[in-house]
């Protein structure tokens, strides 16, 4: 509950300045450091599902942060996971989409069939900021056929409109920070 959310916090840590002047760089490694929280980082999600385990089919998680945690979170809910790699890294055939971030752009892409038609996904990140790494994964699965199942957020930052930015899906986060 709440003790657990306020634990989850207090494991973030923040860097000002980085990588650019004016982000307050919130850092999700500490979580996994510790033992206790990479528990309860991972049964937090697994609780706060947006949707019930059998309304999706598959786990995506964005690369680099959301492959810490996604193959686990996936493997807890006896799913998949797709993994949603920054551009260049695959092999063809890929699918990509590009998207701005808060620091900069970016281009995102998948397997040309690692989603099936109808195939419901979850998308999974450690972090919404401005939404535009969420939005551009979910463009992409879109884009291979899948459908947008939700998205489930380890953090929120406030103050930036990132989830209203990803449209009407069911969506969970776990903590929030300005
Ligand atoms: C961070 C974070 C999210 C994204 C959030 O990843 O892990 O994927 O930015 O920002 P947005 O909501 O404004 O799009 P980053 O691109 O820094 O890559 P990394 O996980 O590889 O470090
Ligand atoms: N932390 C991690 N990733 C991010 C952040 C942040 O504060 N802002 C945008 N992407």
């Amino acid at each position: 509950g709440h003790e657990r959310a306020e634990f989850l916090t207090s494991l973030f840590r923040s860097i000002k300045g980085f990588p650019k002047e004016g982000i307050n760089f919130r850092d999700f490694m500490p979580v996994l450091e510790n033992a206790e929280g990479l528990q309860i980082m991972l049964e937090g999600l697994e609780k706060a599902l947006p949707i019930p385990a059998d309304e999706f089919d598959s786990v995506a998680g964005l690369e680099a942060r959301g492959f810490l945690f996604g193959p686990a979170l996936a493997a807890r809910l006896g799913k998949g996971f797709i993994a949603v790699r920054k551009a260049g890294k695959l092999p063809p055939e890929v699918i990509g989409e590009d998207y701005t971030l808060e620091y900069g752009t970016a281009r995102v892409e998948v397997e040309a069939d690692a989603v099936s038609r109808g195939e419901r996904v979850l998308i999974v990140d450690d972090l919404i900021a401005t939404g535009g790494t969420a939005k551009a994964a979910a463009d992409l699965i879109r884009k291979c056929g899948g459908t947008v199942a939700g998205f489930s957020f380890v953090m929120q930052l406030e103050g930036l409109s990132g989830i209203e930015e990803l449209g009407d899906y069911p969506t969970s986060t776990l903590v929030s920070m300005p």
